[in-house]
């Protein structure tokens, strides 16, 4: 196994696969409902990775240093047979982790099997324990009783749960502390996500980021909490301990407190191209090299001149834009007058 790192000497160490671009959620925050209408073209499944090549890429992405893999979508459970590919990928020599990513409303339906397949975790999305809000946030499309059960069905199952809150301004603030009190009671791990500036279309403004030291203080009102060491190099989430000894929170804070120096993820999509960035503009095109007949030490070739070019640090770039902007807007103290 050879260790490729990047020009910030950022190793590569997890993989994110998407398995589907579709979704039976539509988020306005990931994908509204008036673009992700009954019109929009999904990909159609021959352009889509199967099985066999996402195997064949994890191999070649493990002997490039990958040890965790996480499967994610659009909502990854919408492809058929998952399990099956779980199992497949458990195969792997040198895979440590296999996680996916989920909105947990057919978790019900598959927790036993990718248990057994070979699956460690799922984080489970969910944006409010209120039933109108959800609905509200995920284009009327799911209901939290579902994805609750599918959370306690994942439990039974053995594997290990986090939870996934996106705060957004004037949507779900208010359910911060409430969110806090019931997964502490269930003694899971919830981290809440600065509503970022992915994509094109949500329209993001840096107003609708409810900053981590706010979401912060609304948890430290319902229950006291001291912050404590990343599990590794690299994690995503700040961790955050109650001081009763009793479970932990996260928090994801890529809008006021980025973490690219350390960020070590590359990502594929459903269409099986390889960005090195979430908010990359440009991608790689892997199915085509896969599709031809380059073999396995020609593709690792060429990931790894990838990789080894790489200087994204998207997040950390943002905010020292949004200071610059900052500064720039401030007033002339020779205007303001000393
Ligand atoms: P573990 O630490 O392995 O449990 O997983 P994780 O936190 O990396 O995985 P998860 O998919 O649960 O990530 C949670 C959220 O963090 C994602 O949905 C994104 O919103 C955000 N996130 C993950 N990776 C990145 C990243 O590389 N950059 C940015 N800006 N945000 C990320
Ligand atoms: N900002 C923050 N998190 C987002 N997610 C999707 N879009 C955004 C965004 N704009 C989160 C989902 C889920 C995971 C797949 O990514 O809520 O937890
Ligand atoms: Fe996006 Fe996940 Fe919502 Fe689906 S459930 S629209 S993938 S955030
Ligand atoms: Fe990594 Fe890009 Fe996210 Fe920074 S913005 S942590 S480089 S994926």
């Amino acid at each position: 196994m050879m260790t490729v790192r990047d020009k910030l000497n950022r190793p590569l160490r997890d993989l994110r696969i998407s398995v589907t671009d579709r979704c039976n959620f539509r988020c306005q925050y990931c994908m509204p409902a008036e673009i992700f209408g009954p019109d929009y073209a999904f990909l159609s499944s021959d352009k889509i990775l199967s099985f066999g090549e996402i195997e064949r890429l994890v191999k070649i992405f493990v002997a490039l240093g990958v040890k965790k893999v996480r499967i994610t979508g659009g909502e990854p459970l919408l492809r058929r047979d998952l399990p099956v590919l779980i199992e497949r990928l458990y195969q792997i020599q040198g895979v440590e982790d296999i996680a996916l990513t989920t909105n947990g409303t057919l978790l019900k339906k598959y927790a036993q099997a990718l248990a057994q397949a070979g699956l460690s975790r799922v984080s489970v999305s969910l944006d409010s324990l209120d039933e109108q809000r959800f609905a509200e946030m995920n284009g009327q499309r799911g209901k939290v009783v579902t994805v609750l059960e599918g959370i306690e069905k994942a439990v039974e199952a053995g594997l290990a749960v986090k939870i996934n809150m996106v705060v957004q301004k004037g949507k779900n603030e208010q359910d911060i502390a409430e969110m806090a009190r019931f997964f502490k009671e269930k003694q899971h791990i919830l981290r809440f996500i600065e509503y970022m500036d992915v994509g094109n279309s949500n329209g993001w403004r840096l107003d609708d980021v409810v900053p981590k030291r706010e979401i912060l203080t609304q948890v430290q009102n319902f229950s006291p909490l001291h912050p404590v060491k990343p599990n590794y190099t690299g994690e995503v989430a700040t961790r955050y301990q109650y001081e009763d000894g009793q479970g932990e929170i996260g928090v994801i804070s890529s809008v006021t407190d980025s973490f690219c120096s350390t960020c070590s993820r590359a990502r594929i999509s459903a269409e099986g191209t390889l960005y090195t960035c979430l908010f990359a503009t440009n991608g790689v095109n892997l199915r085509e090299l896969l599709r031809s007949n380059a073999d396995d030490a020609v593709i690792i070739e060429r990931i790894s001149e990838i990789w080894e070019q790489r200087v994204d640090r998207y997040s950390d770039e943002r905010n020292e834009q949004t200071v610059q902007k900052r500064r720039n807007a401030k007033i002339e103290m020779s205007h303001i007058g000393g």
